[in-house]
């Protein structure tokens, strides 16, 4: 079948739309929270959003990661934000206190409160797993799937790149004027590697790239041209990381792969990059880079180069169609069978979740 557009423009600028994929897709998704090194000693702790819902996680006294809704059960407040370190989880407003376990443990003032069972109030759960030192939560309890049934085939398919033995090297986040799904359909659009990127990814053979569907998911490695093969090992600002070439060639490739809903990672000999798509409103999107590897290289040169292509390549094509999503004549025509196939696909797994 012919892969086909399947979604309305209004889905790109619509505020109800951006509510319902908070509500629909990023409620209903494991999502990439950061990096377990970053969660080390008991009691640290990073919050997050999972579309409407504010989450924590926290180490607890056994080593585990425990997710817990960030919602106090006195009358709703945040308890903790951004990360940092603490023994007991204390709301800001009335000091109610949480265990690490999320157990309600302490009431200031409590012959105020009679007649409550403090078994009954604690934090709310959510889900928290880790798969190659990389932490997803869901901001169920229960979720469907655990995260390694959600994650599927592209768990094995990536786990030669090690991501838990290396280092993280630098973080560095920027924001476009262009909805977020616009950027991954750029991202898994094949098709326009050698329109947009005629010279920054001109030493890259796109014709011998290979693309495999895997689920929602999607990975793909693309070699450098036999004529520049030896220049481009070399352009790396980072040094190549061993466990990585022990593997067949396609991983010291280009890669460019994504993990559904919003997050695309990069992938070469040198580098495993996440790239963490936040919508900020419906045309509004961050993307927060992380990008891990071995230390002795140049990881500002690395997003010198990353960025160029990123942020002002692609990014700028998105902004350029952001531009016309209102306009009445704005439509979609026909995909290329399959060179924009993975988009179709997208569209169909986003689908899945927004009508379910
Ligand atoms: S809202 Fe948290 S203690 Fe009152
Ligand atoms: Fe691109």
């Amino acid at each position: 079948m012919a892969p086909k557009y399947k979604l309305p423009a209004a889905a790109y600028f619509e505020e109800s739309w951006l509510r319902q994929e908070k509500l629909k897709l990023f409620g209903a998704s494991w999502l990439y929270a950061g990096q377990a090194a970053e969660l080390g000693p008991t009691g640290s702790y990073k919050t997050i959003t999972a579309g409407l819902d504010e989450l924590v996680v926290v180490r607890n006294q056994e080593g585990e990661l425990k997710a817990f809704h960030n919602v106090c059960r006195h009358r709703g407040a945040q308890l903790v934000q951004g990360t940092g370190q603490c023994s007991t989880l204390v709301c800001p407003y009335h000091k109610w206190t949480y265990g690490l376990e999320g157990n309600l443990r302490g009431i200031p003032k409590d012959p105020q409160f009679t007649n409550i069972d403090k078994d009954l109030l604690g934090l709310h759960r959510a889900s928290v797993e880790t798969w190659m030192g990389l932490v997803f939560v869901n901001s169920n309890e229960y979720p469907n799937e655990t995260l390694l049934e959600w994650l599927g085939d592209i768990a094995q398919e990536l786990a030669p790149f090690g991501a838990g033995n290396l280092e993280l090297l630098k973080r560095d986040t920027i924001s476009f004027n262009a909805n977020w799904k616009l950027y991954i359909e750029n991202h898994i659009d094949w098709l326009h590697l050698w329109f947009v990127h005629p010279e920054t990814l001109a030493a890259l053979d796109h014709d011998q790239g290979q693309r495999t569907q895997l689920g929602p998911h999607w990975v793909s490695y693309e070699p450098a041209k036999a004529e520049h093969a030896e220049a481009y090992k070399v352009s790396s600002p980072l040094p190549d990381i061993p466990h990585i070439q022990d593997n067949p060639a396609r991983y010291s490739e280009n890669g460019a792969h994504f993990i559904f809903p919003n997050l695309p990672i990069f992938t070469g000999t040198s580098f495993f990059a996440i790239a963490e798509l936040i919508p900020l409103t419906p045309e509004k999107t961050e993307m927060r880079v992380t990008l891990l590897g071995l230390r002795g290289g140049d990881a500002d040169a690395f997003f010198e180069i990353f960025n160029d292509i990123t942020k002002g390549e692609d990014a700028g094509i998105i902004e350029n169609i952001q531009q016309n999503v209102r306009s009445k004549h704005f439509s979609v025509g026909p995909l290329a069978h399959t060179y924009e196939r993975a988009i179709s696909d997208f569209h169909d797994n986003y689908l899945r979740l927004m009508d379910g």
